[in-house]
């Protein structure tokens, strides 16, 4: 943060493709296997780039795929300017990018600056250096309390278990916000500052056209690591000292000057969880990020009131700003799954204060899921701003949440002690084609996953032959939002009346109307609102739309 920077190129006139672009997620080694070792690649995902452009998107963000000893599945990064040889190395990088580009698909990378790998150079030289040395401030070290015990501070890990772990035979103690894999930074070291200065430099000049900033509210912690006072219970809480510290706008103002540096227009887009909308506009401020995921909608019980509300609040407090739409990522169930939990487990805790909600496991109705799933798709697609979608949600998959134990990898899972099944079940490897072997995933006998029987329902090929499907409902909204878009572009949104039917919510945006019913009752739009255009389930010869729908009338 003591660096000059050049002055910015200034802000661009036009308005930048991000804006409302669709960018598809790829959770690179569940995307598609070319080499057959189980885990997918640069070379799969290249193979399969037709799938992106019949869906339609504008881009993609490609979850990290740098060096990596896999703790995190790559959230532990040995390595920034490379990428990971078991997915091809940067040849096979350079190659998927000139790819996407011929096809008109922006490429966004994925930064880890909170925390590296306990194998990246610097933490191994730490480790060899002695306490209070250069190598060991670029991490934070302290020494434990009870001559070295116990933990310096009683934070605790967002996977579970302490944030600090003990340097074997010594007082000293590391600290690590998510896995004892992940060390991380000291920000308030001039040497990080400088080093991801270049690591995004390196991307940018590599020509990617945007980054997605893991955990960017975490990167700074409270300079005296006091004590955070969590609840007595032993329950999940938002630690403050931890995350959301205000010097960590310092940085990601400095990142969006890199950014404007350049003569094309790159995104930033921040993975912030913070406890208020307002706290996560002030990420969105003219000069810091242009975008951060708005979470709320994907915790956002199935009722009217709740969408709207949430949608209002994202539009209101971001006014100015970009909001940025996702109902889905590799951190969170599956879509369907959450919209279709009808019977929620009182099981054991989650030492993330949002796992709760966000992977809380119970009876799930599948068919009724899928139902509110195509309909929030359309509520969501509707709205101003940018969406993001993740893997395996165009076709409609749920959750895999009967995962064998000894098949689990995520570290939640380890460090919950078994009692938290984490994240692997929304990363089983795609189905591409029902009756192959791992269902065309790759040409290996096996997925580095189990992926379920039933995934041949779900099968790509087969929903495209399904004017119905999942995926079919997809890639028509998407050609109806982009050939809408210049008519939708300045277009603000202004919520309908809709008298005696409080389940119903509905919203015109310029020529289009977007309504969504979500009660099990179905509802006859009024003529005056339009034909509809699409519909998330069958609209009846009255042009009623059924229960658990959504359409776009025109
Ligand atoms: C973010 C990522 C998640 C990862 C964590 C630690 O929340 O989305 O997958 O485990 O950061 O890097």
């Amino acid at each position: 943060m003591t660096t000059a920077l050049p002055a910015p190129a200034g802000p661009a006139t036009r308005t930048p493709w991000w804006r409302d672009a669709v960018i598809y997620q790829v959770y690179l080694r569940s995307f598609a296997d070319a080499d057959g070792d189980g885990v997918g690649d640069l070379a799969g995902l290249a193979l399969r780039l037709d799938h992106l452009t019949q869906l339609g998107v504008d881009g993609l963000w490609l979850n990290p795929c740098y060096p990596s000893p896999g703790a995190d599945h790559g959230y532990d990064v040995a390595d920034y300017t490379d990428v990971d040889a078991r997915y091809g190395g940067l040849p096979a990088f350079d190659a998927l990018l000139e790819q996407a580009h011929a096809r008109g698909l922006r490429v966004l990378m994925d930064l880890v600056p909170n925390h590296c790998s306990v194998d990246h150079p610097w933490f191994l030289a730490a480790l060899a250096a002695p306490v209070g040395s250069a190598e060991r401030d670029r991490f934070v070290f302290r020494p434990g309390r009870d001559g070295g015990q116990a933990p310096p501070n009683n934070w605790r890990s967002v996977f579970g278990g302490p944030a600090w772990t003990r340097l074997d035979g010594t007082d000293q103690w590391y600290l690590h916000s998510f896995d004892t894999s992940q060390p991380d930074f000291n920000w308030h070291n001039p040497d990080v500052v400088g080093y991801f200065d270049d690591v995004l430099r390196f991307w940018f000049d590599r020509g990617v056209d945007g980054i997605r900033i893991d955990v960017a509210h975490m990167m700074v912690k409270h300079p005296d690591l006091p004590d955070w006072p969590y609840p007595a219970d032993g329950s999940a809480d938002y630690n403050s000292y931890a995350q959301n510290q205000p010097e960590v706008h310092e940085i990601l103002r400095r990142w969006r000057r890199i950014a404007d540096g350049y003569d094309r227009d790159l995104t930033l887009v921040g993975e912030v969880w913070v406890p208020t909308v307002d706290d996560l506009a002030r990420y969105l401020r003219p000069d810091e990020l242009p975008q951060a995921f708005y979470f709320d909608l994907l915790m956002c019980r199935w009722e009217a009131p709740a969408f709207r509300s949430t949608v209002a609040r994202g539009l209101a407090e971001m006014a100015g700003a970009v909001v940025t739409w996702t109902l889905a990522n590799h951190d969170v169930h599956r879509a369907v799954t959450r919209f279709g939990l009808i019977q929620p487990d009182t099981g054991p805790g989650s030492a993330d204060v949002v796992g709760l909600t966000v992977r809380a496991r119970g009876e799930v109705d599948v068919a009724r899921g899928e139902r509110r799933a195509r309909a929030a798709l359309l509520l969501v697609l509707g709205l101003p701003g940018s969406v993001y979608l993740y893997q395996g949600e165009e076709l409609g998959l749920p959750e895999v949440l009967d995962l064998p134990d000894d098949a689990r990898q995520d570290p939640i899972w380890v460090r919950s002690g078994g009692t938290e099944h984490g994240r692997d079940g929304c990363r089983v490897p795609l189905p591409w084609r029902a009756g192959a072997p791992v269902f065309g995933f790759g040409p290996g006998p096996a997925a580095w996953l189990p992926q379920p029987d039933w995934f041949a329902t779900y099968a790509v090929e087969d929903q495209w032959t399904r004017s119905s499907s999942t995926l079919n409902l997809h890639a028509t909204a998407l050609r109806l939002r982009r050939r809408l878009a210049s008519d939708l572009g300045g277009a603000g949104l202004e919520w309908l009346d809709v008298p005696g039917r409080q389940d119903v919510l509905a919203y015109q945006r310029g020529p289009v109307t977007v309504v969504v019913v979500f009660g099990s009752e179905p509802f006859t739009p009024p003529a005056g609102w339009g034909r509809v255009a699409l519909a998330s389930g069958p609209v009846g010869v009255d042009g009623a739309l059924p229960g658990e729908s959504a359409a776009w009338l025109t």
